[in-house]
């Protein structure tokens, strides 16, 4: 099992979708799968796949509208209950076209880092007393993500020590700045017995990443669905892909 309870940003399409997919096709399920999306009404793959499963929950959530989160946490308390939040998985993100140093501009930069960034520190933020809740009903300290985890959705893009190539700047910037979130995350959380990790999906076919990507969405959620199981102590504030493998800062 991956966790009882999972709460997806960003699930309408791209690797959201293909995570909520997947997760609700394992031997396993989740119990609850709260797929969050910013337009449920026009979510129609989700609509459909969650009319065939009852564990999926289809969410309004706007993750760069923090008015909203109130109410976001008043309704998945509703529906996890008294066992808390088990795993946040910070997967909605934007990233602008255009972004050498001739065209990038303010908005672009402001935008970016408020959906990639702030958004999945401030979420974290909002259902850290459900997440906690989630921890603590298992004995000892073990960081699993069946017991509570966060996973910020980054990318490789972010890592400083592997830019080669320049620009971008919006969302390498917004990646770098989600890992060092991850960072601190992992260490305030320790305490509380929740793991928190950066994970890189690979380059995927997803309107983000476009058709000459090598990766299916398929493909490197299968790989995510793994690595998630796999977590422990070891992975607790690192930077991972979707392979397993570990990833510079
Ligand atoms: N594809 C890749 O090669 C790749 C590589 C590295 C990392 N990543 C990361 O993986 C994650 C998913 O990427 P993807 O390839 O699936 O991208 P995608 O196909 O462009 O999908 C992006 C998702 O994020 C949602 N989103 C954007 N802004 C939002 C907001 N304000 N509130 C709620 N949802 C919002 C979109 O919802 P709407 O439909 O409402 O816009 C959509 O569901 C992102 O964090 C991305 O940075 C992707």
């Amino acid at each position: 099992m991956v966790a009882r309870s999972v709460l997806v940003t960003g699930s309408n399409r791209g690797l959201g979708l293909e995570l909520v997919k997947q997760l609700v096709g394992l031997n396993v399920p989740p119990k609850i799968i709260i797929a969050a999306c910013r337009n449920p009404s026009s979510a129609q793959e989700l609509n459909k796949l969650a009319e065939n499963h009852k564990n999926i929950h289809v969410t309004r959530l706007d993750v760069g509208d923090e008015e909203s989160y109130s109410q976001l946490v008043t309704c998945v308390g509703e529906i996890v209950g008294s066992s808390g939040l088990n795993l946040l998985i910070n997967n909605a993100g934007v990233a602008p076209k255009s972004t050498r140093i001739n065209m990038v501009n303010w908005n672009q930069m402001t935008d970016t880092i408020h959906i990639n960034t702030i958004a999945p520190l401030m979420l974290t933020k909002a259902l850290l007393p459900q997440l906690k809740t989630a921890a603590s009903q298992m004995d000892g300290s073990a960081l699993t993500v069946e017991r509570a985890a966060v996973i910020n959705m980054s990318s490789i893009l972010g890592s400083i020590e592997r830019n080669e190539q320049g620009g971008l700047y919006p969302y390498r910037a917004s990646k770098a700045a989600l890992n060092a979130i991850t960072k601190s995350l992992s260490i305030d959380l320790r305490t509380f017995n929740i793991l928190v990790t950066s994970l890189h999906p690979g380059w995927v076919q997803t309107d983000m990443g476009g058709s000459s990507a090598p990766l299916t969405p398929v493909e490197s959620i299968s790989g995510i669905i793994n690595v998630l199981q796999s977590l422990n102590e070891d992975h607790h504030g690192e930077f991972y892909q979707y392979d397993g493998q570990k990833l510079p800062w």
